[in-house]
């Protein structure tokens, strides 16, 4: 009988998996295996961590779902409270969703309700999600994007330094000269709600920002009143040797996105802003 189960999507591997332990893997013929995915940059604290499949069990006895428009609970404000703590310098203010798509289509919502501006800048080699408005802000591959146009209007793509280039910094004055360019022709800074930026690039190849270009990025945001939002979905919670991957760098963004390493598998996802 063929499967009844959609074949969206493609697997790396024909392993058939049966559990999970910390980070490896043991497939339904028994065999251990090393998982160098963990998940897919996801499981921050390893399969089926112990204190993690307790607090799951725990609250499923309370309750699965409370309605944030129906009650007032005591989960919510304590873990926002925790945010404000691991957070950049002035993000105070988190929202909560089940996914990094929603929470970077968030985060542009977000940036055009308070700047009252309609477009966003994304950065070529970016992967913001595979949600309509998180397709067209995705530049990695045309895989991403193909057979769904047209995307949502208003968003024009910024070139990001090539890491191979030979000359890094005249890579780097060539790509701001690029976001320059783009101020001037397609996206005036007062239409320019917001740039979105992952700080280490993930889907579009592990490239971390260079310095010099995210310092030039956010000089420019500053100058023009546009929100700088870092896309922090793969790079947050640890995954580069600090919580975020904006401390390396010493910036402050206006808007952070946070998923996949946040609750270690379990879909959950935070916007944080400031006041
Ligand atoms: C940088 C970045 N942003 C957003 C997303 C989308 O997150 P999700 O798959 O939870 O919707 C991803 C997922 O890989 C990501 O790497």
């Amino acid at each position: 009988m063929s499967s009844h189960l959609s074949d969206v999507w493609f697997s790396v591997t024909p392993l058939q998996v049966a559990s999970g332990t910390g980070c490896w893997v043991t497939t339904t013929d028994g065999v251990e295996y090393l998982d160098f995915a963990g998940g897919i940059a996801v499981n921050s604290t390893g399969h089926s961590h112990p204190k993690v499949a307790a607090a799951i069990a725990e609250q499923a006895t309370r309750f699965i779902h409370a309605q944030v428009n129906v009650y007032k609970h005591d989960l919510l404000e304590p873990l926002a409270t925790k945010l404000a703590e691991i957070t950049p310098n002035g993000i105070e203010k988190f929202f909560f969703a089940n996914s990094g798509a929603e929470i970077t289509e968030a985060s542009v919502k977000l940036a055009k309700q308070a700047t009252k501006r309609p477009h966003v800048i994304v950065f070529s080699g970016s992967f913001h999600g595979r949600t309509h408005m998180a397709m067209a802000m995705t530049t990695s591959k045309t895989g991403y994007r193909a057979g769904h146009s047209p995307l949502p209007s208003g968003v024009f793509m910024a070139p990001y330094p090539d890491p191979l280039a030979e000359d890094q910094d005249a890579e780097v004055a060539c790509a701001l000269k690029g976001l320059d360019h783009l101020l001037k022709s397609m996206t005036a800074p007062d239409e320019t709600a917001a740039m979105i930026l992952e700080p280490v690039l993930g889907e579009g190849g592990y490239v971390p920002a260079p310095a010099a270009f995210i310092h030039g990025l956010v000089e420019r945001c500053r100058a023009h009143g546009i929100l700088f939002i870092a896309d922090e979905v793969q790079s947050g919670f640890g995954r580069t040797g600090k919580m975020f991957a904006v401390e390396h760098y010493g910036i402050e963004p206006d808007i952070i996105c946070m998923a996949k390493g946040i609750a270690s598998g379990f879909p959950f996802a935070a916007l944080g802003t400031t006041d």
